[in-house]
């Protein structure tokens, strides 16, 4: 079974994936950490993510080392990534590690949690149940410099809110694979709901279609 999250940044999605995973017993991708470990490399090796045929070399040396460190949470990475992942080579680079994982989750678990930007349309148009999670931006602005602060970055509200913004911007507008619900997705806003409010929300489309 193969549960499909896809939304902007700061909706909660990360949270919820995390918590479905662990009711369910499944293993949980987050496939924003894919393209945050792309950009990051790029940074690194000191070019411009915006330069496709450096992003799409980046993608192909990525390894599991890349997947974790605080580095891979910071600002300039999420918009690193946001750039290198309008590239389709760099996309298609990493198709196919994402939909094995949705195919053979890794444990031998009966199931995936997946969450991204284009899971439900993209990279597994026949998830078992897809959920768009959102929210209107000043509260995912406020949400997301709350977590900065709460881990030493002091950083202006305004600030976060402008390149979230631009972020969605550029997710929601790219050609291959832009932020957007799938048809058949059940549609979560977030603003006026807490963690437990979410994932009774959740669970609850879950449980129509595990029956
Ligand atoms: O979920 P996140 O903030 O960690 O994602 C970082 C960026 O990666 C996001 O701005 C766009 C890109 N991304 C994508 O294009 N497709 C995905 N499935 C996941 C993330």
């Amino acid at each position: 079974m193969i549960v499909a999250i896809d939304g902007p940044a700061a909706a909660g999605k990360g949270t919820l994936a995390r918590r479905i995973a662990l009711a369910l017993g499944f293993a949980h991708l987050d496939t924003g950490a894919l393209y945050r470990a792309v950009g990051l490399r790029v940074l690194r090796d000191g070019m411009d993510p915006s330069d496709a045929t450096a992003a799409h070399r980046a993608a192909l040396a990525l390894n599991p080392a890349d997947l974790s460190g605080p580095a891979l949470r910071e600002e300039r990475t999420a918009k690193a990534a946001s750039v290198v992942s309008a590239h389709p080579a760099v996309r298609a680079a990493l198709l196919d590690f994402q939909r094995n994982f949705g195919k053979n989750p890794p444990g031998g678990v009966p199931g995936a949690v997946i969450e991204g930007r284009d899971i439900g349309t993209v990279v597994c148009p026949n998830a078992d149940i897809k959920l768009f999670i959102d929210a209107d931006l000043s509260i995912r602005a406020r949400r997301r410099h709350e977590e900065l602060r709460s881990n030493g970055i002091s950083v202006e509200l305004a600030e976060v809110r402008a390149e979230m913004a631009a972020r969605d911007d550029r997710d929601r507008n790219r050609a291959d694979s832009p932020l957007r619900p799938a048809p058949d997705a059940h549609l979560l806003d977030t603003t006026d709901l807490d963690i437990d409010g979410v994932f009774a929300a959740a669970m609850k489309a879950i449980g129509g279609v595990a029956k």
